[in-house]
C-alpha cells in the first residue's frame, strides 16, 4: 500500500479483497479451447448486459479497439476518428500498421463529432480515392474530459453511417460511466453501433481486461485476430475472475467517483489561477488550463507530487485529474488544500 493520492488515472486502481479472493478460487480451463468456464461466463453476462449476441475477453482496450477496426475496415481504407480520441493518439498508430488504414481525424466539439461534420469527410465511392470504411466514436470521451456522447447525435450518426452502409464502432471504455450518469442502460447507449469495446480494468476496477462486444460473426473474426495479436491467454480465468465482480458490482460504485470529481471540479473553479467549468465534469474525469497561473502542467505536476498527489498534464498547460474507488472524498478534501498552497507557492528565483 502507498500513501500517493493518485489522480493519474482510473487505470491505476488495485484489485479489491473480494476481486483477489475470486481470482484465487476461479475455476479455469485452457481459453484457447474456449474451455476456460469463468471466461465464458464473463463473456456470456457482457453480452447479456450490452443486449448482443457475443462478447470476448481481450487483455486491453487497445487490443480491442484495433481487433474492430482491423474486421471492419480494408487496407487502403480512411477511418473516420475523433482529432482527440484514444483510438488515434494513444493506440501506436495500430490502425496503420495493423489495418492498413489511413485515420482522417475531425475536430470534435467536448470529444463529439457530429453527423454534419462526417459526411463532409466520407470520400466518394471513386476508383481513384481511398474509400472511407469506418467511423469510430469515444463515450465518455477521455481527452475531452469524461464527457458524454450526446444520444441523440451518436444515434444519428449510426443511422445515416448505415444507410451509407458504413459500420459505426464504440470506444466505449468507459460506457458505464456514462451510463450512471445518464440512468440509461449499457445497451440502451450502444444498441445502435456495429462493435463496442469495454474496459473492466478502468473506473470497474479489474487488474486487467476489456471486452469486445457484438454479434456472433464479428466475435468469431475477433477471436482469429485476437490469437494472431498472441492474446489467447490459456487459464485466464484468474483474470476473468475479477472481471465479473468488476462488471457485476462496480458499476454502482462508479456515482461516488463522479460526486468527487464534481466536488473537486466545484472546488478547483474556484482558485485563481485555475480555468474549468465545472458545469461540464459530467463523470469521472476533469481536464483543467493552469496556464492563468503562470505555471506549466510539468512544473504543477511536479509540485503536487512533492506534497502525495499524482496528476499529469495532457499539453503545457492542461491537467488532467481522474476520480476512482481509490480516491476517498477525504483525498479529495486533501488535494484540494495541496492543489490551492501549490498555486501560491513562490518560484525560487
Ligand atoms: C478511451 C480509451 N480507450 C481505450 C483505452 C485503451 O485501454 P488499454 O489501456 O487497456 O489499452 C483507453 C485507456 O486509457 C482509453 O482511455
Amino acid at each position: 500500500m502507498n500513501s500517493w493520492i493518485d489522480l493519474r488515472s482510473d487505470t491505476v486502481t488495485r484489485p479489491t479483497r473480494e476481486m483477489r479472493e475470486a481470482m484465487l478460487n476461479a475455476e479455469v480451463g485452457d481459453d484457447v479451447y474456449m474451455e476456460d468456464p469463468t471466461v465464458n461466463r464473463l463473456q456470456e453476462r457482457a453480452a447479456e448486459i450490452f443486449e448482443r449476441e457475443a462478447a470476448l475477453f481481450v487483455p486491453t482496450g487497445t487490443m480491442g479497439n484495433q481487433i474492430a477496426v482491423k474486421i471492419h475496415s480494408q487496407p487502403g481504407s480512411e477511418i473516420i476518428v475523433e482529432e482527440s480520441s484514444h483510438i488515434f493518439n494513444y493506440e501506436m498508430a495500430t490502425m496503420s500498421s495493423f489495418s492498413g488504414s489511413l485515420a482522417r481525424p475531425i475536430h470534435g466539439e467536448d470529444g463529439a463529432i457530429t453527423w454534419n461534420q462526417i459526411k463532409k469527410h466520407i470520400r466518394p465511392n471513386i476508383y481513384y480515392v481511398a474509400p472511407t470504411s469506418l467511423i469510430t466514436l469515444e463515450n465518455t470521451h477521455n481527452m475531452a474530459g469524461g464527457t458524454i456522447y450526446p444520444q441523440a447525435e451518436a444515434e444519428e450518426i449510426c443511422g445515416h453511417a448505415h444507410e451509407a452502409r458504413l459500420p459505426v464502432h464504440l470506444d466505449g471504455a468507459r460506457i458505464f460511466n456514462a451510463s450512471v450518469a445518464t440512468g440509461k442502460s449499457v445497451a440502451d447507449l450502444s444498441r445502435k453501433f456495429d462493435s463496442i469495446m469495454f474496459c473492466l480494468s478502468k473506473g470497474l476496477g479489474a487488474p486487467v481486461g476489456s471486452m469486445l462486444v457484438g454479434s456472433q460473426t464479428f466475435i468469431e473474426k475477433a477471436r482469429v485476430y485476437r490469437k494472431a495479436l498472441g492474446g489467447g491467454m490459456r487459464q485466464v480465468g484468474v483474470l476473468a475472475a475479477a472481471g465479473l465482480i468488476a462488471l457485476e458490482k462496480h458499476p454502482s460504485k462508479l456515482s461516488e467517483d463522479h460526486a468527487n470529481a464534481k466536488r473537486l471540479a466545484a472546488a478547483l473553479a474556484a482558485l485563481p489561477g485555475i480555468k474549468i467549468n465545472p458545469a461540464k465534469v459530467q463523470t469521472n474525469i476533469l481536464v483543467f488550463d493552469i496556464s492563468p497561473a503562470g505555471l506549466d502542467t510539468a512544473e504543477f505536476s511536479r509540485r503536487l507530487k512533492d506534497q502525495g498527489v499524482l496528476a499529469n498534464g495532457i499539453d503545457s498547460t492542461h491537467m488532467r485529474m481522474v476520480t476512482h474507488y481509490d480516491v476517498s472524498r477525504d483525498d479529495i478534501e486533501k488535494t484540494i488544500q495541496i492543489v490551492g498552497s501549490v498555486l501560491t507557492q513562490k518560484t525560487p528565483a
